[in-house]
């Protein structure tokens, strides 16, 4: 058979870890070739090496047969390898042709040709049926629609491989489908896929091939038809895994957090929320459904305190908090997951240590009268990160040394340990793995049953259904229905996320 990319031997070290020890990956020309394993594997590290981003100590590359030195990206794009990253890298203030065009632009003599690159750009969108507005900034743009610029990015370098690491993370189940979609389709014209996930149902239905890793090296490769979600698990965490979350009984009790009547201003295109009334009460989960940008980012943010309330009450134990700062609210038992980690919920030049740390470290015993207490946060941080399995092997690292789904795990286990009321949980385990998963829904489920309250808010209608007591759905900023655990299917929910059905009543 022939390879589009033979990684042989590859060994890549980092201080106090072996990323990649010895590790071998074939793939075959235009196939889709799933990459998966656990938090910390070695999968986006392997993937670098591959991009020019970073060099292995040890191994061969080659691509289409050919051994190749890759020192940079700049090699790799002229090799015809292209990457969409776990964590995008597109120029927030510029719009999205200029990103797509950066590096790459046609010119009419000294100036860029905008008009030629704008009619290539829309060639592109059409043939693989990919809308994005061209002239929208980046920063405006959801997630999902950065996701898309990136694949048009690539797909405008002409790329003969593509890696995509962790793309579906962050999509709904609708665009993971059209992804799907796109996926086949340039295999079709020939180009060959790696595709790192975590989603194991994707793995089966997407790829024709697939590797596994763990700790660094490579734990099991073969066909995806021979492969099974229960034998990929194995693979993945090297026992099995259990998918059903230990519940008790739902005994809910009284209201943790109202919203009543909260509004919120429009701004940068964003969808505002209008008229909300909802309630979370000790020992529930409230799952909030809805396809990403149906307001879902005003919820959370007016609630955690990062946007003010146009009109409406917010109250936390009976207590007004609508005019409370962040800070203020925390201190009265509210904890917040951010939907999106890198942006608001870390910050990747601080240690994992002080981002354990940020929202407690003005409190005794972490700092007295402005002066930290060093030998303290050391043993708090070791203990945490031994607790929530991130992996890294000292916690005084920066926090841009761990994996995507370490970092996650960072947030998780700082949110959950100042023991809040109430949490909210935004996409609680974005871009974690299946072992990861199993124990911060356990975490989750620990939560509502001593008594307190979670709004979750995930992308995955897998995730809302399997933890949630009650659902609501959002659409086009508003609650549109209310559901009780195993009162409604994916396909009846899915109806009033699009639009398509809305309850006349619901309690909130
Ligand atoms: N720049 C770096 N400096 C130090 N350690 C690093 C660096 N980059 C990665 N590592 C370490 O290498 C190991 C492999 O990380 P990598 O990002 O490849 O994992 P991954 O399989 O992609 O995980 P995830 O599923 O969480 O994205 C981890 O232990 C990580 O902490
Ligand atoms: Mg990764």
């Amino acid at each position: 058979m022939a390879y589009a990319i033979e990684l042989q031997n590859i060994t890549k070290r980092f201080p106090g870890v072996i990323a990649n020890d010895q590790v071998t990956i074939l793939v075959g020309e235009g196939e889709i070739h799933g990459l998966i394993g656990e938090n910390g594997a070695g999968k986006s590290t392997i993937m670098n090496i591959l991009y020019g981003l970073t060099q292995a100590d040890e191994g061969i590359v080659r691509i289409f047969g050919k051994e190749q030195f890759i020192a940079s990206p700049n090699d790799a794009i002229r090799l015809g390898i292209g990457m969409i990253h776990q964590h995008f890298m597109l120029m927030p203030n510029q719009t999205v042709l200029r990103n797509i065009i950066l590096g790459s632009a046609p010119r009419k003599g000294p100036v860029i040709d905008e008009k030629k690159a704008r009619i290539q750009i829309e060639k592109i969108m059409e043939k693989y049926c990919m809308q994005v507005n061209l002239d929208a900034v980046v920063s405006q743009i959801s997630v999902g629609e950065k996701q898309k610029v990136e694949i048009i990015k690539a797909l405008y370098r002409e790329v003969r491989i593509l890696i995509l690491d962790e793309p579906t993370a962050v999509l709904t189940p609708a665009e993971t489908d059209a992804l799907i979609e796109t996926m086949r389709k340039l295999k079709e014209q020939g180009c060959t896929i790696v595709f790192i996930t975590h989603k194991l149902k994707e793995v089966l239905a997407a790829t024709d091939r697939v590797t596994v890793m763990r700790k660094g090296v490579v734990t099991g490769f073969g066909e995806t038809k021979d492969m099974n979600v229960r034998k990929l698990s194995e693979l993945i965490v090297g026992r099995e895994v259990n998918f059903d979350i230990p519940f008790g009984a739902y005994c809910p009790g009284e209201t943790l957090l109202e919203l009543s009547g909260v509004s919120t201003a429009p701004r940068g295109g964003r969808m505002p929320v209008k008229e909300i009334n909802l309630k979370v009460k000790r020992g529930e989960i409230v799952g909030v459904a809805g396809v990403e940008g149906n307001g879902q980012s005003d919820l959370i943010e007016v609630i955690a305190g990062l946007i003010a309330a146009d009109r409406g009450g917010i109250t936390l134990c009976e207590k007004d908090i609508s005019k409370l700062s962040i800070r203020q609210r925390r201190l009265n038992g509210l904890s917040h997951i951010p939907e999106d980690r890198l942006k608001t919920g870390t910050s990747t030049v601080c240690s994992i240590s002080e981002n354990l740390l940020l929202n407690k470290y003005f409190l005794t015993p972490f700092s007295r009268h402005g002066i930290f207490n060093h030998r303290h946060i050391k043993q708090h941080s070791k203990l945490l990160c031994d607790k929530f399995l991130v992996k890294t092997p000292d916690p005084s690292y920066e926090l841009k040394t761990l994996s995507g789904g370490n970092m996650q795990k960072v947030v998780f286990a700082r949110e959950f340990d100042t023991e809040p009321s109430l949490m909210i949980a935004a996409q609680p385990t974005r871009g974690v793995d299946i072992g990861a998963i199993e124990y911060i829904h356990g975490k989750l489920a620990e939560l509502r049953d001593s008594g307190k309250g979670i709004l979750l808010i995930s992308a995955e209608l897998d995730e809302i259904m399997a933890l949630s007591d009650r659902i609501l759905v959002m659409y086009e900023g508003e609650i549109v229905a209310e559901f009780h655990r195993g009162e409604a299917d994916e396909y009846e929910i899915g109806a009033y996320m699009l639009g398509a059905k809305r309850q006349v009543a619901h309690s909130g």
